[in-house]
C-alpha cells in the first residue's frame, strides 16, 4: 500500500511530518562536525532555529544540562546573540537549507515579542514565525507569560499585528488549563501551535545534597514528558478541530510520531532524541511510514485527530 507523509501547516507544504524542536539542533554547527551533508540530505521536514530574543541574553550559570531517568533537563535560559545577529550572520545560510524555515523569536516584555515577529516580516527566508511564550518576563519578575491567559492574548495579538507570516505559538505544558491558553492564543490570531514546552523540574546532586543545575531548577524534556505532551496534543486538537498542532514531548521513534499524530498532531518535532542521534529523524519518518502502513493508513490527514474519532 502506498503511503504518503506529506502535511501542511496552513500554506506551508512539509514532505513529511518530522520537523526539530527548538534550541536541540544546531544545524549551522553540526553541519561542521557530522559527516553527513546536512545541506543536501536534511533530516528535517522543516527547520526551527534556537529561540531568539529581540536583545542578546547571556542564559543561566552552569551546570544546564543534566540527564535524568528518561528525559533531560535543562536550564539554558534562552541564551542567545540576539534578533540583529540571528538575521545578519544566520539567516543567509539558513536560507540555503531545502525546507522552510520557521523563526522562534521570544522577548523579555510583551512589546519585544511584537518587535521580533516585526523583524521577521518581509525576510523571504522565514515561512513562519513561531512564538515562545516561556520566555522569563520581567513585566511578571520573570514568570513565563504563556503561564498567564490574558498575558498570552496580548502578546500573540500584538504579534499578529506586527506580521502577516504564519504565526505558530509554542505553549507551555507548566500550567493548570492548557485548553484555557491555547484559547487564548487562537483568539489573538494564532494560526497555529507548537505543544509542549518542556516541564519544570529539578535534580539533586546525589552525594551533596544539593540542586544539580546554576539555576536550581530547569525544563525536563525527552520520553519522561511524553504522556504529559500527548495529552495536550489531545486536548486542544478535539478543543480546536482545524488548528494546525505540531505535538512535541519526547518523540524518539516512529511510534511516539504515530501517537503524536493520532492525538491530532498534524507534524511532530524532535528534540531531545536529537542529542542521542543527530540523525533520529531520518529513522523516525521511515518508521512511521512502515507502521502507517501495518495499519491500512494512507496518509497523514487519515491518521491525524485518529484518537479522536
Ligand atoms: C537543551 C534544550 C534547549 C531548548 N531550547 C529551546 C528554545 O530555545 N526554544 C524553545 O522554544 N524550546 C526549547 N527547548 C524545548 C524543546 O524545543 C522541546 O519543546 C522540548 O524539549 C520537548 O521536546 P523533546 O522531549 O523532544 O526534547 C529546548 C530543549 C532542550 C532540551
Amino acid at each position: 500500500m502506498e503511503v504518503s507523509l506529506k502535511t501542511r501547516l496552513g500554506p506551508i507544504e512539509l514532505s513529511h511530518p518530522v520537523i526539530n524542536a527548538s534550541g536541540t539542533f544546531d544545524v549551522l554547527s553540526a553541519d561542521l562536525v557530522l559527516e553527513e551533508d546536512l545541506f543536501d540530505r536534511f533530516p528535517f521536514s522543516a527547520y526551527v532555529p534556537k529561540t531568539v530574543t529581540l536583545k542578546p541574553r547571556r542564559g543561566n550559570p552552569p551546570p544546564r544540562l543534566y540527564e535524568t531517568a528518561a528525559g533531560l533537563l535543562n536550564s539554558i535560559g534562552l541564551a542567545n546573540a540576539g534578533i540583529d545577529a540571528f538575521i545578519r550572520e544566520d539567516l543567509p545560510r539558513l536560507a540555503q537549507l531545502p525546507v522552510p524555515v520557521i523563526a522562534s523569536v521570544a522577548g523579555e516584555s510583551t512589546d519585544e515579542y511584537g518587535a521580533c515577529a516585526g523583524l521577521m516580516e518581509g525576510r523571504p527566508e522565514v515561512a513562519a514565525v513561531e512564538l515562545n511564550v516561556s520566555c522569563p518576563n520581567l513585566e511578571l519578575g520573570g514568570r513565563a507569560l504563556g503561564l498567564d491567559p490574558e498575558r498570552t492574548h496580548r502578546t500573540v495579538a500584538l504579534a499578529r499585528e506586527a506580521t502577516s507570516k504564519f504565526l505558530i505559538v509554542k505553549l507551555t505544558p507548566n500550567v493548570t488549563d492548557i485548553v484555557e491558553i491555547a484559547s487564548a492564543a487562537v483568539d489573538a490570531g494564532a494560526d497555529a501551535l507548537s505543544l509542549i514546552n518542556t516541564v519544570h523540574g529539578m535534580a539533586l546532586d546525589r552525594y551533596h545534597l544539593k540542586p544539580v543545575l546554576g539555576h536550581l531548577s530547569g525544563g525536563l524534556s525527552g520520553p519522561a514528558i511524553k504522556p504529559v505532551a500527548l495529552r495536550a496534543v489531545f486536548l486542544v486538537s478535539r478543543a480546536f478541530a482545524s488548528l494546525p498542532i505540531i505535538g512535541m514531548g519526547g518523540v524518539t521513534d516512529g511510534q511516539d510520531a504515530l501517537e503524536f499524530l493520532a492525538a491530532g498532531a498534524a507534524a511532530v518535532a524532535v528534540g531531545t532524541a536529537s542529542f542521542r542521534d543527530p540523525l533520529a529523524a531520518a529513522g523516525i519518518a521511515n518508521e512511521l511510514r512502515k507502521l502507517m502502513q501495518e495499519r491500512g493508513i494512507g496518509s497523514v490527514a487519515e491518521l491525524s485527530g485518529l484518537a479522536q474519532r
